[in-house]
């Protein structure tokens, strides 16, 4: 264990249940809550905004050489972490299912992936988070010390995500959050580089019938034994 890392990596496909899971985690362990899907939503916004190609390699990197994000606590405790982009607060902005899709394409960008995977592992240097993405326990922290991928049945994910998003007072058309539900899986998991995938070394939860509170215990009892 020595080598381990103080870090529990929760990783799984969209609408699985990982934030408001890693969230909870994080408050009971005492431990900081990294969301690197809300980084690359972050990306996505910076990207559309400035109508960046994302074929040309030399616009993106030098999109990404003037772009600084940083990732605040929610204002809620069951809410989403705050994000900033060059000061500006675009919480909300990155919350649509569209920039979901959009963050999912530019995560195939090898200088993005870089860029954000630096990021991440200069946060988790100090130990003691609760990572949550699509390649936390296989790519940024593969030495984490406990590890997780989540899954469920999609149309139980649609129906979590459509709940969440109509909660959060937004508009949503359940058959498209379903036909993006399963494109979004399709393309992070063939992605070549750190696709979505489960670590040899993580432990897997299908969520599909079981509440938060449950899956929740269920990790806590491995952390804490
Ligand atoms: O978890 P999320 O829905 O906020 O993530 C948005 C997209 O970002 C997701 O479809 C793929 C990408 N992502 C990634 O490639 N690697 C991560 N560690 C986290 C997110």
């Amino acid at each position: 264990m020595s080598e381990k890392q103080e870090i529990v990596t929760i990783d799984g496909p969209s609408g699985v249940g990982k934030s408001t899971l890693s969230r909870r985690v994080a408050a009971v362990l005492g431990y900081t809550y990294l969301d690197t899907g809300a980084m690359y939503r972050a990306v996505a916004l910076f990207f559309k905004r400035r109508q960046i190609d994302l074929e040309d390699d030399q616009a993106v990197r030098s999109a990404l050489s003037a772009l600084n994000i940083r990732l605040f606590p929610p204002a809620k405790e069951d809410g989403d972490v705050g994000v900033l982009v060059n000061g500006e607060d675009v919480s909300h902005a990155v919350r649509t299912p569209e920039l979901g899709m959009l963050a999912s394409r530019v995560s195939a960008i090898p200088a993005v992936r870089a860029r954000l995977t630096a990021m991440q592992q200069a946060i988790g240097r100090c130990g003691k988070i609760v990572a949550e993405g699509r390649d936390t326990g296989t790519v940024v922290f593969p030495a984490a010390a406990w590890k997780f991928y989540l899954d469920a049945d999609p149309r139980e994910r649609a129906r979590r995500r459509e709940a969440q998003l109509r909660a959060a007072g937004q508009e949503v058309d359940a058959e498209e959050l379903l036909r993006q539900t399963l494109k979004r899986d399709r393309d992070d998991q063939e992605r070549t580089l750190a696709p979505l995938k489960k670590a040899s070394d993580a432990t897997s939860i299908d969520t599909t019938c079981l509440d938060i509170e449950a899956v929740c215990a269920t990790i806590l009892e491995r952390i804490q034994g």
